[in-house]
């Protein structure tokens, strides 16, 4: 699985130390920025990592902000992108398995480290249901196909 990572500066350590963890799990990146503290704009690093997973070229996205919320809208506003912040391992494995996330975001003001890896473990490790979830799942794109035109 080739992950798309991102963050602005609120995410940046948690972003590197995702990096880190998906190194030793042999887990290929490509990481699109930010790259270090300085006050950048989360738009920006949602919009790259969103548009490298809506392209196919990466089958999932990781997100970090502050909150994890701002880079979550952001990322959301790429149509095929289903972006969910996330702040427990239940609502990672849901995300996965109800929702078809293809982007995590996580809060590094939110989430300490150690749930934060644990909960990128998750969401990599479980596979979408599908079923009436593929329906619902549908709809949302209906959602943006209608408001596309
Ligand atoms: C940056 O200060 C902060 O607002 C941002 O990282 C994020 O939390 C926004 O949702």
């Amino acid at each position: 699985m080739k992950i798309a990572i991102g963050s602005d500066h609120g995410g940046y350590n948690l972003k590197e130390a995702i990096k880190k963890h998906l190194e030793k799990k042999g887990i290929e990146y490509r990481d699109f920025g930010t790259n270090g503290l300085e006050s950048v704009d989360y738009p920006e690093f949602a919009m790259k990592v969103g548009e490298a997973v809506k392209s196919e070229e990466y089958e999932r996205g990781i997100l970090c902000c502050g909150t994890g919320i701002g880079i979550s809208i952001s990322a959301n506003k790429v149509p095929g992108i289903r972006c969910a912040a996330v702040s427990d391992a239940f609502s990672a494995e849901m995300s996965r398995a109800h929702n078809n996330a293809n982007i995590l975001a996580l809060g590094e003001r939110v989430t300490g480290q150690g749930l934060a890896l644990k909960i990128v473990d998750i969401w990599i490790e479980t596979g979408f249901e599908g079923g009436r979830h593929g329906t619902r799942v549908e709809k949302i794109g209906d959602i943006e196909v209608k408001y596309s035109k």
